[in-house]
């Protein structure tokens, strides 16, 4: 084993998830790993709509889309100054879940990095519904980021 070579971290822009991607980098410099930076969106139909009606020039940003590729780009950005050298950034349309594990086997990372919960979860003790489902199907390593 010689540590890891290629990192995927998923994040939906939150403080919560940027800590999971500032550890990811760090991970990703310490070993020279390369990162890969996911945001999962979600296509919603009447932003579609809406998208449609819009002025071109700004049409971009009304859509989850456009959100998402913001996020992986400040996330880019987070993740450069975390220390990691070579980073990519992906915004996949999906389930979060479903997003990671499929870009991590289509990348073949070895390691999938995830924050623990967000702002959604109320229970301290339950994990948030993407780490609870990654760790369970992925088919590399993962880490769990411990966030409050
Ligand atoms: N849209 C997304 N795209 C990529 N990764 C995500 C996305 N949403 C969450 N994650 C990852 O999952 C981690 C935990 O978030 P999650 O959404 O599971 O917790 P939560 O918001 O507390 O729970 P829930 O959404 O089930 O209420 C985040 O820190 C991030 O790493
Ligand atoms: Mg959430």
């Amino acid at each position: 084993m010689t540590g890891y070579r290629r990192v995927v971290v998923g994040t939906d822009g939150s403080e919560t998830a940027s800590a999971a991607v500032r550890e990811a980098a760090d991970l990703a410099g310490v070993f020279g790993a390369e990162l890969v930076v996911v945001t999962a969106f979600q296509a919603d139909p009447a932003v579609t709509d809406a998208r449609e009606q819009a002025p071109e020039e700004i049409r971009w940003r009304i859509t989850e889309v456009g959100a998402a590729e913001e996020h992986a780009e400040e996330a880019r950005r987070l993740a450069h100054e975390a220390g990691a050298k070579k980073v990519r950034v992906r915004a996949e349309s999906g389930d979060p879940a479903d997003v990671l594990i499929t870009v991590a086997e289509d990348t073949g990372a070895d390691c999938i990095v995830v924050g623990s919960r967000g702002m959604g979860s109320a229970s301290r003790f339950l994990l948030g519904s993407v780490p609870n489902r990654v760790s369970h199907h992925a088919p590399c390593d993962v880490l769990i980021v411990h966030t409050v």
